[in-house]
């Protein structure tokens, strides 16, 4: 009896303090929803009903007109700020205010938590700076021919695939491309995951992207209760998933620095810092000097050539799926992309660097493929210094969560009129000075924007020119339409898959 009065006693007490936090936004006169005990605005995502992006755009649609809405994770809570004028604050000129995620992450006990995604503070500004030379447009030259045998490799695959059957599913393949460019250019490996679908570096990636029931409840208790989240030691990861990157980037130190082998790789540049704290070509600047200005640890060079693979495989291959999808269901876009390719490889002799600099109008097929399918449909800001949102007196607390809503804004009529429709000219020279500044943010946007932005741009180039160069396309009835998300997972993925009929086309000289 004395137990069943204290858990009643302790529900009623839980849910008082929910209810009194459901109130938090109204009493700042922020506008909110109808938040529901236990789950706030979210129950949705939890049930896995909707998927994080489209219940934002969800949210953002519906109280469009507000320039700001105050949310409820359970009893946490978060702003979601509507008014481009606001995220550009927030994102750019206010920085200082909103200088992390507020990523749960454990150097000591999970040091691959610990990548420039997640870390905070100043230790992230020094290794950004740090890290910064590793993505310049003089390495990834250093990666391209790396990424192009990766390229040729997928349309061989390709070709042999489409003698058996010219129907496939093309999110599968070009998973496994990006997988292989990634596991040559950030683990000095050749995973082979093209011919082995079953590679253990694709496993590993399929896992890292696969929400379990016991994921979701760890991420519940990781998210609500950091501190006891490290105290157990849970990991942000399985433990199987962490084990095998951290052992691939130890033993692949280890041999390289034994046999003095060196790679055209962005380990090679993880290897300089972690040997000489800088990279060779980098100038030495003061101005790195920081806290935590010191050679990078091998449990550090490890996490970063993670996030490489993490932030990398899946968004990139994401959006070559996509511009495929939507270029299979218009000749007119497919045939202008194709004849641009044609004329380029002729006049720069194939693919090569500079070829690939040339490639303007597949460029704008890119970018409004990633307008209406932004593999990062919303991205995170923390606030950690107090913030009064201008010309009003609501203060922002520090601690609290910010979320960028990019899927709508991307898909708002007022920024991008009739947004269903698939139009690369949006992006061309003349129209897109017009977009609005903070209605176009698909790598994110202020000092702590996508890092791997041109890196991803150029192997969507490679993959989405080769096979433009090597296949005519057309949908297959096998694609569901209309397209309907999946309702796990973070990234973007269309249900039932993206399945495109494939016909060779027989004088093509990749
Ligand atoms: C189409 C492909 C990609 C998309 C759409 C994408 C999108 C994003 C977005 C939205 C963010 C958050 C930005 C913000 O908070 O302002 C981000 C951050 C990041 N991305 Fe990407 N990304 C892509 C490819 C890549 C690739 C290929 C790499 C690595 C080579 C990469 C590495 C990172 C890293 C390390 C961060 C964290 C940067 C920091 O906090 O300093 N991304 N990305």
């Amino acid at each position: 009896m004395a137990v069943i009065i204290l858990l009643t006693t302790a529900i009623l007490l839980i849910y008082i303090y929910f209810r009194i936090s459901y109130t938090y936004w109204k009493k700042l006169g922020v506008p909110q929803l109808n938040p529901s005990f236990p789950f706030g605005d979210m129950a949705a995502v939890i049930f896995r009903r909707q998927n994080m992006g489209d219940k934002i755009k969800e949210i953002y649609d519906k109280m469009k007109g507000h320039k700001y809405v105050g949310l409820y994770f359970f009893s946490r809570k978060a702003l979601l700020p509507l008014d481009p004028a606001l995220i550009k604050n927030i994102l750019s000129k206010d920085f200082q205010h909103f200088y992390d995620r507020g990523i749960y992450y454990d150097e000591e006990n999970d040091p691959l938590s610990a990548h420039l995604f997640s870390i905070a503070g100043p230790k992230w500004k020094h290794l950004r700076s740090r890290l910064t030379p590793a993505y310049s447009p003089g390495k990834l030259k250093y990666m391209f021919g790396t990424i192009v045998e990766c390229g040729h490799q997928m349309t061989d695959i390709l070709k042999e695939l489409v003698r058996e059957d010219a129907t496939i599913e093309i999110k599968e393949i070009l998973a496994r491309y990006t997988t292989d460019v990634i596991g040559s250019c950030a683990f000095g490996l050749e995973c082979n995951c093209m011919r082995n679908p079953k590679a253990e570096f694709r496993l590993m990636g399929k896992r890292a992207f696969t929400q379990t029931i016991g994921d979701v409840l760890k991420m519940i208790v990781i998210r609500s209760f950091p501190s006891l989240a490290k105290l157990l030691g849970l990991g942000v990861f399985s433990s199987n998933v962490t084990s095998f990157f951290n052992q691939v980037v130890r033993e692949t130190i280890e041999y390289r620095e034994k046999n003095n082998v060196t790679r055209k790789d962005f380990l090679q540049l993880l290897i300089q810092l972690r040997r000489d704290g800088q990279i060779d070509d980098e100038p030495r600047n003061d101005d790195k000097k920081g806290p935590c200005d010191k050679r990078l640890t091998t449990e550090e060079a490890a996490a970063q050539a993670f996030i490489f693979f993490l932030a990398g495989f899946e968004t990139t291959s994401t959006t070559i799926s996509f511009a495929l999808f939507e270029m299979a269901l218009s000749d007119e876009i497919q045939d202008k992309a194709r004849g641009e390719v044609n004329g380029v490889f002729k006049k720069f002799g194939g693919l090569n660097y500079e070829s690939a600099m040339e490639l303007h109008y597949l460029e704008t097929i890119i970018y409004e493929t990633m307008r209406k399918y932004p593999p990062a449909p919303v991205f995170l800001r923390k606030c950690t210094k107090p913030y009064q949102i201008p010309d009003t007196d609501i203060l922002i607390e520090e601690g609290l969560s910010v979320l960028i809503p990019c899927y709508g804004l991307h898909r708002d009529p007022d920024y991008f009129p009739d947004p269903e429709r698939f139009d690369p000219d949006r992006f061309n020279e003349e129209n897109r000075s017009k977009i609005w500044d903070y209605t176009y943010m698909p790598f994110g946007d202020g000092p702590r924007n996508c890092i791997g932005m041109r890196f991803a741009m150029l192997q969507a180039k490679i993959a989405l020119s080769l096979t433009l160069k090597n296949f005519k396309f057309r949908l297959s009835t096998k694609t569901k339409l209309p397209l309907k998300m999946e309702t796990k997972g973070i990234i973007l993925s269309a249900i039932g898959g993206l399945w495109i009929n494939f016909e060779p086309i027989i004088d093509a000289q990749s």
